[in-house]
């Protein structure tokens, strides 16, 4: 039975319920944006369409790196003789953070408003771990204003650690979902079994690749056992199959990467993706794959218009 090593994009797809908050606030930010003109204008700009560069990764330097700074003044205010200095200096990096993550929400709203499926459910769980580490960041703020700075500290670095979960999960809709990258480089395989070749086709250690839909598979005999994953590298897309065998393990041609091919886990990087792997069924001569996981976290196909 094949099986399928997880993302953490992967564990939101076991959370249906964010499907119906993403919808209903999809519909609000579409008809926001698309009222008139001028609001297309606006997300254009969001977009970063006129400058031809996207703003969201940008800007989102200014509260990490305002939250970054604010942490280690807080550590340091600890530490000093004359800690009212380094707490005025922390005080203004919280608040900082906290005016620079506007701009940050903005451009990421107008990005995840033309998200689908997965890739909507994995950006509103980003958007709201987000939302959670201002919330943090907005009670410290609050706190140092109190002079409660003992607590004030302690909701910054709350929120710094969720802050830390968010950015990993916009990683995930980057680099392995594919948001904003053309779909043409992710095609999406059927969800059915789909016969590929003769199984007198495939030799002891001969990796052969077939198309299910428009994605290839990198199909692999050994012994009992038949290997099929993805042949693209998820790191730059390099053809496994030009690679290097050695048991369950295959190695990328172009930098090395190596994964497992029972359940597609990266076990050396610079891949930190895993390939995604197929069921493969043998019967009247036929080999016969589908995706493990019921094309989980295969990036989608854009909607129809
Ligand atoms: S493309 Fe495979 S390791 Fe870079």
């Amino acid at each position: 039975m094949a099986q399928q090593a997880k993302t953490l994009s992967d564990l939101i797809e076991a959370l249906p319920w964010l499907d119906k908050f993403a919808e209903s606030t999809q519909n609000t930010t579409n008809a926001i944006f698309g009222k008139n003109n001028a609001t297309q204008k606006v997300k254009d700009w969001l977009n970063g369409t006129p400058l031809m560069h996207r703003l969201h990764p940008a800007l989102v330097a200014i509260p990490i790196g305002a939250w970054t700074t604010g942490l280690v003044l807080d550590l340091l205010e600890t530490r000093a003789e004359k800690p009212a200095e380094w707490a005025r200096s922390a005080d203004a990096a919280v608040a900082l953070g906290l005016i620079g993550a506007v701009p940050s929400i903005l451009t990421g709203l107008a990005d995840w408003t033309d998200t689908y499926d997965h890739q909507r459910r994995v950006g509103i769980a980003h958007s709201m771990v987000n939302g959670i580490a201002l919330t943090f960041y907005g009670a410290s703020l609050g706190l140092r204003r109190a002079d409660r700075r003992g607590y004030a500290r302690l909701c910054s670095a709350v929120g710094f650690g969720v802050m830390t979960l968010g950015g990993m999960l916009g990683g995930e809709l980057v680099y392995t979902l594919g948001v904003n990258v053309p779909h043409i480089t992710y095609p999406k395989p059927p969800n059915e079994f789909v016969d590929l070749l003769a199984s007198a086709d495939l030799k002891e250690d001969k990796p052969v690749v077939a198309e299910a839909g428009r994605v290839p598979v990198l199909l692999l005999r050994r012994g009992e056992s038949v290997f099929a994953v993805q042949n693209w590298c998820p790191h730059a897309g390099g053809p496994l199959n030009e690679g290097e065998f050695d048991g369950d393990k295959v190695s990328c041609p172009w930098h090395g990467a190596k994964f497992c091919l029972s359940d597609g886990r990266p076990l050396q990087g610079p891949a930190a993706t895993p390939l995604r792997t197929f069921e493969v069924r043998e019967e009247a001569g036929r080999i016969l794959v589908r995706p493990t996981d019921s094309a989980r976290s295969w990036p989608p196909a854009p909607a129809p218009a």
